[in-house]
C-alpha cells in the first residue's frame, strides 16, 4: 500500500456538523487553522455549513458519516486518514435527544436514542482510536450534557445514553493519557440550536399519546423548560469555543461543565468540577 503523506496543518474530525454545536464547531476549528472534516449522516444537509464557512472566508471539507452505521463510521475514518495521513482530534458531537417516561419509551425510541447518542460515541472512538495510539498523539472530545451526571424526567432514554458516555469516557481516560490521547467531556446545559424541535418532532407521536397521570406533569416540565432554555441558554457558538479551547489547552480538562447554570444543577452531584481529580488517581494506578 502506497504510504500516506501526514500534512502539517492539524485535522479535526467532527460528527453531527449540519446544524447546531457542530456546525459552529466546524466554523471554529477552520478559522483556527485545521483541516477540518465536517461529518454529517446525509450531506443534502451541508447548505447552512457551506454557508456559514463562505461567510466566514474558510474552507472545510465535508464528508458522510452516520454514527448509527459501523460502516459508515469506518469509511469516513479511513477516507479521512488517506486524504489527511492524521486525525489529531476528534469531536464527538451528534446526538438526539428523546422525551417520554421509561413507560412511554418503545423499544425503537430506546434503541435509536442509546444508538445516537451512546453506540455512536463508542464506535466512533473505537475506530478513531488505534491511530492516535500509534502516533502517540490526540484528543477526543465528546459532547454530553448536564444529562449525562444528573437524571432528568422525561429523558430517561437520554439521560441514561449520555451517562453511558461519561462512564466509558472515564473509564477509558486514564488508558488514553498512558498513550498521549487526552479525553474530555463538554457537559452543557441549555443551548439554543435545532435541538428542542428535534427532540419534539421525534417524541411527537408518543407526547400525543400521554395518558394520566403523566400528561399533566409533561405539560408542566415542557412549560418550565421553555423558561429555563429562554433565561439561560448558551448559543451553538459558546460550546464549539469551549470545545476548541479544550482541543488546544495544553493540558485540556476532563471535564468542561459550560455555564453557571450549568454548575448549579450539577452542583449536587460534584464537588470538583474539572472531574481530574478522578483521572489522575486512577491514571496514577496505572504506572
Ligand atoms: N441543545 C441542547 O440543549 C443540548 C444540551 C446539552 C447537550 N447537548 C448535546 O449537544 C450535542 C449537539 O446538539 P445540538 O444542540 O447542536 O443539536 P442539533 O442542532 O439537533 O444537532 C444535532 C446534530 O447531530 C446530528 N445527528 C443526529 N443523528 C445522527 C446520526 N445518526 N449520525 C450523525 N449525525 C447525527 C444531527 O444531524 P441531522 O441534521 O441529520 O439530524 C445534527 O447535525 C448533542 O450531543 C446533544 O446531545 C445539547
Amino acid at each position: 500500500m502506497a504510504k500516506v503523506e501526514t500534512k502539517d496543518k492539524p485535522t479535526v474530525l467532527i460528527t453531527g456538523t449540519s446544524t447546531g454545536v457542530g456546525l459552529y464547531t466546524a466554523i471554529r476549528f477552520a478559522k483556527a487553522g485545521y483541516e477540518v472534516v465536517a461529518t454529517m449522516r446525509d450531506t443534502t444537509k451541508k447548505k447552512a455549513l457551506k454557508e456559514a464557512a463562505k461567510a466566514a472566508g474558510v474552507k472545510l471539507r465535508v464528508d458522510r458519516l452516520d454514527v448509527q452505521s459501523r460502516s459508515s463510521i469506518e469509511g469516513c475514518v479511513k477516507r479521512t486518514l488517506k486524504r489527511y495521513g492524521r486525525i489529531d482530534v476528534l469531536v464527538n458531537n451528534a446526538g438526539a435527544g428523546f422525551l417520554g417516561s421509561l413507560e412511554q419509551t418503545s423499544d425503537a425510541d430506546l434503541k435509536r436514542t442509546m444508538g445516537v447518542n451512546f453506540f455512536g460515541v463508542w464506535n466512533t472512538t473505537k475506530a478513531v482510536f488505534p491511530h492516535m495510539r500509534e502516533r502517540g498523539t490526540g484528543r477526543i472530545i465528546s459532547v454530553t450534557s448536564v444529562g449525562g451526571l444528573i437524571g432528568q424526567p422525561f429523558n430517561e432514554a437520554y439521560c441514561a445514553a449520555k451517562f453511558a458516555v461519561e462512564g466509558m469516557m472515564e473509564g477509558f481516560a486514564p488508558l488514553a493519557r498512558r498513550m498521549g490521547v487526552a479525553v474530555s467531556l463538554i457537559e452543557p446545559g441549555p443551548i439554543n440550536t435545532e435541538f428542542v424541535a428535534n427532540v419534539r418532532a421525534v417524541s411527537a407521536a408518543g407526547l400525543a399519546n400521554f395518558q394520566p397521570p403523566y400528561d399533566a406533569m409533561i405539560a408542566k416540565y415542557m412549560g418550565s423548560s421553555e423558561g429555563v432554555f429562554a433565561q439561560f441558554g448558551q448559543t451553538g457558538d459558546d460550546i464549539a469555543g469551549i470545545i476548541l479551547e479544550a482541543a488546544q489547552a495544553e493540558q485540556p480538562h476532563f471535564r468542561y461543565i459550560t455555564s453557571d447554570f450549568a454548575k448549579q444543577i450539577v452542583k449536587p452531584k460534584v464537588a470538583e468540577y474539572t472531574g481530574d481529580a478522578v483521572v489522575d488517581a486512577f491514571a496514577a494506578r496505572l504506572q
